[in-house]
């Protein structure tokens, strides 16, 4: 441990999955306080057990709430001033996915995708805003890839993942007067449980998933949830003090279909 977030409380959302469980064992390892958020219960108590066991001296917090409820942030970032006393860090990462060609977009697709993928954002970082403030904190929203560079099928992700850039640098402009900045981790292929849930239900194989990676990026491969959590570790610790209103991408130099 080298405590690059010693004494920070962070609230990191959509804690249960992937990228944010990985987040929060590494904050956890920097020394950080953290409160995880997810709306599967099963998940995050398995989550916050598991790091417990990686790091005994973790100092965690967790929450069950569906943050595509506009009222779950007020709950969340009462919970947090009220077990740690302060916000330093918010990791806006909650996401979920659709595959619909745009010509066949539901409305209630539509729907879920904007509320949980990009209000949720603008509804807990105004929340989390006053005590950032005085924390002169700041805010790492998960975006994609693909929210730079859409591609075909999964337009409603695409457009509320570009929004969350969007988003990110007009807080960045908007609270720079408070001390706050705000930046953006655009993951590419990152091996999720999900990733693999998925391609066994399609019938796809480990090598057919590596198959897929190998061809699309530079790295060819994918990338583990932890190689996402650094860069959201840097973006969140004073070693980015001079970084802000930035979309950083971390996709192994994703190629993109002209
Ligand atoms: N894995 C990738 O390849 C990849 C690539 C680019 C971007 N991302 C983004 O990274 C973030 C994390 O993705 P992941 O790969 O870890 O996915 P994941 O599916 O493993 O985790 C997402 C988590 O968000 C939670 N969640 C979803 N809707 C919620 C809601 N309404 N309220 C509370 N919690 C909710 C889920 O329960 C889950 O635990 C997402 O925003 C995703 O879009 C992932």
């Amino acid at each position: 441990m080298t405590g690059r977030l010693k004494d920070k409380v962070a609230i990191i959302t959509g804690a249960a999955g992937g990228i944010g469980s990985a987040t929060g064992q590494l904050f956890c390892e920097e020394g950080a306080k953290v409160l995880l958020v997810d709306r599967d219960e099963p998940g995050l108590n398995s989550v916050v057990a598991q790091i417990r066991s990686a790091v005994p001296s973790a100092e965690i917090a967790s929450l069950t709430a569906d943050v595509s409820e506009e009222a779950s942030a007020s709950r969340i970032v009462s919970t947090a001033i009220s077990t740690f006393g302060r916000i330093d860090v918010l990791v806006n990462n909650a996401g979920i996915r659709a595959y619909e060609a745009l010509a066949e977009a539901k409305t209630e697709t539509w729907d879920a995708i904007l509320k949980t993928n990009l209000l949720s954002y603008a509804w807990l970082t105004r929340e989390a805003l006053p005590h950032l403030r005085a924390s002169r904190g700041n805010i790492v929203n998960v975006s994609s890839t693909h929210g730079v560079n859409p591609r075909a099928g999964m337009g409603q992700y695409d457009v509320a993942k570009a929004g969350i850039i969007s988003m990110t640098k007009t807080l960045a402009f908007e609270e720079a007067a408070h001390g706050i900045r705000a930046n953006a981790v655009c993951p590419g292929l990152t091996l999720t449980p999900f990733h693999l849930r998925r391609a066994q239900a399609e019938g796809r194989t480990r090598e057919d998933l590596d198959a897929e990676a190998a061809h699309g990026c530079l790295a060819r491969r994918w990338a583990e949830p932890r190689e996402i959590a650094y860069p959201i570790l840097w973006l969140a610790s004073d070693e980015a003090s001079y970084i802000t209103a930035t979309a950083i991408m971390v996709d192994g130099g994703r190629f993109v279909v002209g």
